[in-house]
């Protein structure tokens, strides 16, 4: 009889999340075994039978080092694809290269075009993600592709007290906001942000919010180095904010990120769980799986 079993991608993250979404979709669970050859170069193996498999829902994020987990990614689909399963649903909670999508300055790749079109043409017959930095990028997998927005629902799982507001710290990232300030029932703005591409430096403008005695949400995609809310969190702080607290998909809190937030007020962070737990005290995980196997595993 046809089956459909949900993969873990052997490191923690990817397996826990797994673990999380089989339960919720009522599938069998399997994980995978993988190890680094001494001069670097990585391993994997499916123990798991897959006779009368037809379908495998592989979870694997792409946490750092992110070269790593795409290179595994790429073998494992390729291993399912030539062990004759007929359909390859690839859950990648974090979608590295994401925010390189276009050429900001002459002769850069586009690199999440590079890696969805590898993901494709080596077998993934469909794609599912969390918050893809822009939704327009997906349209480099040639196949059926999904990106879950996971505000909406992280929002029934924050507690909000007080007049409170959700704030993008750029007028981009509104739609986060408002995604999420609908859920919390509070009202939403941005800030102005500039990023200088060649020095990677970072200011930013007040927006015509008035902040003075609000709890503020700051909403993001992504935590990396923490710059860009730290930065938000002291001018926010500094207009007379009562408190800071952020919601992010993806905390990926590269190197002194905590510390930084920290030292910028930040009072608490909700991250998504699409990436490995870091800086507990600071940074709350909310498992998003549940919205995944309900939204994403129909992909159209
Ligand atoms: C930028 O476009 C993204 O949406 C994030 O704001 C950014 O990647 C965060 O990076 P960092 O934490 O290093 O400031």
């Amino acid at each position: 009889m046809a089956r459909t079993i949900v993969l873990g991608g052997g490191d923690e993250a990817s397996n826990s999340f797994a673990a999380s979404l089989a339960r919720h979709s009522g599938l069998s669970y399997a994980s995978v075994e993988r190890k680094i050859f001494p001069d670097g170069e990585s391993y994997v193996r499916v123990r798991e039978p897959l006779d009368g498999v037809d379908r495998v829902v592989l979870v694997k994020t792409m946490a750092p080092p992110q070269d790593k987990s795409i290179i595994e990614t790429l073998l494992l689909i390729d291993l399912l694809k030539e062990k004759g399963v007929g359909e390859v649903v690839l859950v990648a909670p974090y979608l590295a290269y994401a925010r390189q999508d276009r050429e900001f300055l002459p002769g850069e790749s586009v690199s999440v075009r590079a890696l969805l079109r590898a993901l494709r043409r080596v077998g993934a017959d469909a794609l599912v993600t969390i918050e893809i930095h822009k939704e327009e990028s997906l349209r480099y997998f040639e196949g059926r592709a999904v990106s879950v927005s996971p505000y909406a629902y992280m929002a029934s799982r924050i507690r909000v007290e007080g007049d409170a507001v959700v704030l993008a710290p750029d007028q981009g990232a509104l739609r986060r906001a408002r995604e999420l300030a609908e859920a919390l029932g509070v009202g939403f703005d941005y800030l102005v942000k500039h990023r200088d591409r060649v020095t990677g430096e970072i200011s930013i403008e007040p927006k015509s919010v008035d902040v003075r005695g609000k709890r503020v949400i700051i909403v993001d995609d992504v935590i990396s180095t923490g710059g860009t809310v730290a930065k938000a969190s002291e001018l926010l702080l500094s207009q007379r904010a009562e408190s800071v607290d952020v919601v992010v998909a993806h905390a990926l809190m590269v190197g002194d990120a905590a510390s930084k937030l920290r030292r910028a007020g930040v009072r608490a962070v909700y991250a998504a769980n699409t990436l490995p737990p870091k800086d507990p005290g600071l940074v709350h995980y909310i498992d998003v799986a549940p919205l995944v196997a309900e939204k994403a595993l129909e992909v159209p």
